[in-house]
């Protein structure tokens, strides 16, 4: 009979079990403070091309790279002065920077999909930053979820959608920001929004001393830009006060005390956020229509509205 393949349950004391995994080139899903990442060595073509294979992620959608130091940013990229500002303002944290590859750089192609930039952010979650200091190296890290369904916040979740196709998940517990990074990039001076995030674009304006660009045109540069993404299972309705009798209804704040599940019931947007993939995961499982209260545009509110949009735009 075949071997069913297993994966791994780790708890946080084995990560040096996990940094070993890494360095014999097999996955492992680890806590970040945004969403779990699939984590594999950057350097490794083999392990970089088995990430696209579990997450069955299109080969021309890059990888973020996860580093333990703005140093390890400054021997892989260029940062630019203004890269290196937000750099020390935000990392490590939610954020994450697009800066053009060195030449020695030592990441395999894959990576970047052969793109002449590369994303780089350094994580602040305390078991993501053992693991890449007891790793000793760069990290590619996607989010640990299979390509265009919703992001994982917690283990159970990563469990569910790729179990037994990696190798282990490193249990952090519930991810706190719950929402994935912001992606700026650079151009001619500016930053460019690539994707709303952990941090608000109010947050960044206060470095910047102007909120970053909106991307222009039409060309996808981070395909977390893909209109249909984070996508539940069901149908989903947005900004509903009054869901239909066959929906199973999200609330935002009190003034939804009737619904089956609340982002936060407090209204306040930082829970809405660390609960809203969980949140989805749970109403999917109902194999009902999804119908979700409406969300505040501000602050992190922004980046929730984003995805919520994407998790309702007609499939591909
Ligand atoms: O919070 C996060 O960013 C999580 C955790 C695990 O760190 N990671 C994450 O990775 O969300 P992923 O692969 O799901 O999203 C990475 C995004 C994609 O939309 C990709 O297109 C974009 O980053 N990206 C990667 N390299 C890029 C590059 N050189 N230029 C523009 N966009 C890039
Ligand atoms: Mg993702």
């Amino acid at each position: 009979m075949e071997k069913t393949p297993q994966t791994a349950l780790l708890a946080p004391a084995e990560v040096a079990y996990a940094a070993q995994l890494l360095r014999a080139g097999q996955l492992v899903a680890m806590p970040t403070e945004t969403v779990y990442g699939l984590a594999g060595d950057a350097r490794n073509a083999e392990a970089v091309a088995a990430i696209f294979k579990a997450k069955g992620r299109p080969a021309h959608n890059p990888l973020i790279v996860h580093l333990d130091g703005t140093e390890a940013a400054e021997k892989l990229a260029h940062l630019s002065d203004q890269a290196r500002k937000l750099a020390e303002a935000f990392w490590p944290g939610a954020l994450t920077l697009v800066a053009p590859l060195r030449t020695d750089h030592g990441l395999a192609d894959s990576v970047t999909a052969g793109l002449p930039t590369v994303a780089l952010r350094v994580p602040a979650h305390p078991l993501a930053r053992a693991l890449l200091a007891a790793f000793g190296g760069p990290v590619a890290a996607p989010s640990a979820n299979p390509s265009g369904r919703i992001s994982p916040t917690t283990a159970a979740h990563v469990m569910a959608g790729l179990g037994g196709r990696i190798a282990a998940v490193l249990d952090g517990g519930p991810c706190p920001v719950g929402l994935e990074s912001t992606i700026l990039g650079f151009e001619g001076g500016d930053a460019i929004l690539l994707r709303e995030g952990g941090i608000s674009s109010e947050q960044l304006a206060a470095v910047l001393g102007q909120p970053p660009r909106e991307r222009t045109g039409a060309k996808i540069t981070a395909p977390g830009q893909m209109l249909s993404h984070y996508a539940p299972q069901a149908n989903l309705r947005l900004n509903v006060t009054k869901p239909d009798a066959d929906e199973i209804w999200i609330g935002f704040g009190p003034e939804c005390a009737g619904a089956a599940l609340n982002l936060s019931p407090d209204g306040d947007l930082d829970e809405a956020a660390s609960t809203l993939f969980a949140t989805l995961h749970k109403a999917d499982l109902m194999a009902q229509p999804i119908a979700i209260a409406p969300v505040p545009d501000h602050g992190i509110g922004a980046a929730i509205n984003d995805r919520l949009r994407r998790a309702a735009a007609p499939r591909a």
